[in-house]
């Protein structure tokens, strides 16, 4: 060990090793306060709320309210709630909580942004089961992903015999994209002057249906797994088919891969964009292959969004093998999978639009 640090430098490593090692603590958390829906009660209350208002709103024994206390204080420190006075029955000052907008995030009722189901998705315990074991990600030689080589079985075969944790993961998943519309209208011109678009890997069509109301002409094809898509009703121009994209995509102007190469190896991810570049170019027609998903860019991005998209690459690796990649991984993939060039625009917050043309 060098002593040549400052006992403050020590100190101060010791607080970002310890601060680390309880990150999982704020997660929790955030999830704790989702399910108990502490943001719908604020919300639904019309101002800030005390503790002892929040308690009996939440149903919680008033014995309980030094716990939400503690909740609260570690939750309002990490920027979901902020904390007010106000003048209690006695004229006494009493602390109140109100929302911010990452809480506002959470509300529940009328809500097209609510991204509660994303915190309940992602930190579902088949999340966490598997990192006892990711000692063996560095001592197994094998092409299975974590998650896969722990449990028995893939997450997508994981998935499809949990019906509730399905509907949970495409309800997230439908979240996530009602977030698409504020990037949608950054880049409308990516879609104008096309006449048909397959939304591959596009569950229950969240982001196909967004596109579809802001261009009604434009015909939509949602391609999933035949159970996904197996009780959804289309309208004129948005039709869902059961397939498989590694198999085929049905022809289109355009493909969309929204959230769906990250799933998979750069093998595979090639696999899916020959497949994409053969459904563009049917009647000698050349059109574009538009990807919406992380591109890492440590040197531009700050360190919170660089963070996250950290978070996400492993979580990509252990759940599928997936990953999360930077702008030369990207260019290679697209070269690789035979395209001529490539467009990439930072329109939707933490994700990129990737223009692909054949
Ligand atoms: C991470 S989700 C993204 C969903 C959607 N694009 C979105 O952003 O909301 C990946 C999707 O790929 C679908 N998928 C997985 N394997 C597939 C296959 N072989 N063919 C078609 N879709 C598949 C899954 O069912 C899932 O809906």
């Amino acid at each position: 060990m060098d002593f040549s640090y400052s006992d403050s430098e020590l100190y101060q490593a010791q607080i970002h090793l310890y601060k680390h090692v309880n990150n999982f603590l704020s997660s929790m958390a955030l999830k704790s306060a989702t399910e108990l829906g502490i943001a719908d009660a604020i919300h639904n209350h019309g101002k800030p709320m005390t503790l002892c208002e929040l308690a009996s709103v939440l149903k919680l024994h008033p014995s309980k309210v030094g716990v939400l206390h503690r909740f609260m204080r570690l939750l309002t420190h990490n920027g979901f709630f902020t904390k007010t006075t106000q003048k209690g029955k006695e004229e006494e000052e009493e602390t109140a909580y109100a929302l911010t907008l990452p809480s506002k995030l959470l509300i529940r009722s009328n809500n097209s942004s609510c991204l509660a189901s994303i915190v309940r998705g992602a930190l579902h315990p088949s999340t966490f089961y598997m990192w006892n074991s990711s000692k063996k990600l560095f001592t197994e030689d094998t092409e299975l992903p974590l998650f896969e080589s722990v449990t028995g079985e893939s997450y997508w075969d994981f998935m499809n015999s949990d019906l509730d944790f399905l509907s949970l993961f495409q309800e997230s998943m439908a979240a996530d994209s009602k977030m698409f519309k504020l990037g949608l209208k950054e880049c409308k011109h990516v879609f104008e002057g096309l006449d048909s678009l397959v939304d591959v890997g596009g569950g229950t069509g969240g982001v196909s249906r967004l596109i579809h109301e802001a261009f009604p002409h434009l015909n939509c094809a949602v391609l999933d797994q035949p159970h996904v898509v197996a009780n959804l009703n289309g309208t004129e121009n948005l039709n869902f088919v059961g397939g498989d994209m590694f198999k085929s995509i049905p022809s289109a102007d355009a493909v969309l891969l929204k959230w769906v190469l990250h799933d998979w190896t750069d093998e595979l991810s090639i696999k899916i964009l020959k497949n994409c570049k053969e459904a563009i170019s049917g009647k000698g027609k050349k059109g574009k292959v538009i990807i919406i998903d992380i591109v890492i860019d440590e040197a531009d991005d700050d360190e919170e969004l660089t963070e996250l998209k950290l978070d996400y690459d492993l979580v990509m690796l252990t759940m599928f093998n997936g990953k999360e990649r930077e702008k030369k991984e990207w260019e290679k993939l697209i070269y690789d999978a035979g395209f001529s060039s490539y467009k990439i625009t930072p329109v939707f917050g933490f994700k990129s639009l990737i223009e692909v043309y054949p």
